[in-house]
């Protein structure tokens, strides 16, 4: 039977960085991977130019049952030592939007630079893993080709977003067959569905964008809204799914830091004759501001004649729109998967399982689940760097 030193169980970001790390401890590794290419995900992130880290990385960008988790791994390697990595592989680089990293061209160029970063470790692709077991001192792990004998392994399969792309969430069954806890696992930063009567009014605006700030499950985002044919998306809508569930009501602002009512109230005083549309489209995309009047019944109403009562109901509609999802895209689309391995059953320093010790889950199959923007990324270098280093 083969024997390693350390058996990696996945070929994606934090699988290959572990490999990384770990070399640099001089160990034997392996890393195993049921696809024919390593990173699938690295290569269409980010739009295709990988957001590979995020500047203002900090537990609290992170959803877990334990918010604090995440300190130790995040502590000890930070987006620096990531962007150090980049710029001597000579990738370029720039910022998009609060603190995003992308590359300048192909997402591609991580994968190739964390290849390099690994060479002297095995990556044995095409070769499923199927389950994890004692075996004496060691641990067996059990893959199509037959099994692999490990003295310290360490779980990297991701989460279940995206099965056409590899997901497999065989590492909560592994975290199941050694008695672990596991928090919930959903769909996250993912495409919302919306009932017919929301539809009606987002299908004839598709292509629209605003800026729009949605407060929900105690967190806040302010950031692009895209009506399209299938409801509403952008990034506000990916942020706040993290923190929507079933039968919640959203409320949205589609002009966040504009008091609707009192700028309506001061243009009747000052150019009253104007259509209503028109007011709104002062402070709207005319489409939307369109579309809203319209459906008040105020398609060609003037704004002189509207009371105050109507003005402030317009204002409600555009800075408290209350929203009912009926669901998600679910994991065919979701960029992540909240929920997982259960932090209490793993040491923050290493993320090793207490109880079992040569043992470790990283990336996303642990309950850390990181906002859009780079920060998913950066929880899989900084967790695989702490395993690595210890395993
Ligand atoms: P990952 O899913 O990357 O890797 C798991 C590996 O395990 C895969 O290679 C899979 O084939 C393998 N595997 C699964 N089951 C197996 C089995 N039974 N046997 C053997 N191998 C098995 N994040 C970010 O920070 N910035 C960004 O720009 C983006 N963009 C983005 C776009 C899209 C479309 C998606 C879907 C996701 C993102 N993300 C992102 C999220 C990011 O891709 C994700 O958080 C990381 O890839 C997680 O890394 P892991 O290594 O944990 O899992």
């Amino acid at each position: 039977m083969e024997h390693v030193d350390l058996a990696i169980l996945g070929a994606g970001a934090a699988g290959l960085f572990c490999a990384g790390s770990a070399l640099a401890q001089g160990r034997r590794v392996l890393v195993l991977d049921h696809a024919g290419k390593p990173a699938e995900k690295i290569r269409i992130s980010g739009g295709g130019r990988c957001n590979f880290t995020n500047l203002a990385t900090e537990p609290g960008r992170f959803v877990s049952a334990n918010p604090r988790f995440s300190a130790s791994a995040l502590a000890r390697f930070r987006p620096a030592q990531f962007v150090e990595l980049v710029d001597r592989a000579g990738i370029a680089w720039h910022e998009k939007t609060q603190g995003q990293l992308f590359c300048d061209g192909k997402a591609t160029q991580i994968t190739h630079m964390l290849l390099r970063r690994m060479e002297g470790a095995e990556l044995r692709l095409n070769c499923a893993v199927t389950g994890v077991r004692h075996g004496g001192d060691r641990f067996l792990v059990d893959t199509a080709t037959g099994p692999v004998s490990a003295a310290c392994v360490v779980v990297a399969t991701g989460g279940k977003s995206i099965p056409k792309m590899g997901a497999s969430g065989i590492g909560y069954d592994i975290a199941r067959d050694f008695d672990l806890r596991c928090q919930e696992t959903l769909p996250g930063l993912v495409p919302m569905t919306f009932a017919e009567q929301d539809l009606a009014l987002c299908r004839p605006l598709a292509g629209v964008s605003v800026e729009a700030r949605i407060r929900h499950g105690g967190a806040t985002f302010k950031d692009a809204l895209l009506f399209t044919h299938r409801g509403l998306s952008g990034p506000v809508i990916l942020q706040i799914s993290s923190f929507w569930r079933p039968g919640e009501t959203l409320t949205v602002d589609l002009a966040p830091d504009v008091d609707i009512a009192g700028h309506l109230k001061r243009q009747r005083g000052e150019a009253g004759r104007i259509a209503v549309a028109t007011a709104l489209s002062r402070m709207l995309p005319e489409r939307l501001a369109q579309a809203i009047a319209a459906e008040l019944g105020l398609a060609s109403a003037r704004l002189a004649d509207q009371p105050n009562k109507m003005l402030e109901k317009l204002a409600a509609r555009i800075n408290r729109w209350q929203l009912r999802p009926v669901g998600t895209e679910g994991y065919r689309t979701a960029e992540v998967t909240l929920g997982g391995v259960d932090t209490r059953e793993l040491d923050a320093k290493t993320m090793q399982v207490r109880k079992v010790p040569g043992l470790h889950f990283i990336g996303e199959c642990v309950d850390v689940t990181g906002w859009l923007g780079g920060y998913n990324f950066q929880w899989a270098w900084a967790s695989a760097d702490a395993a690595g280093r210890a395993a």
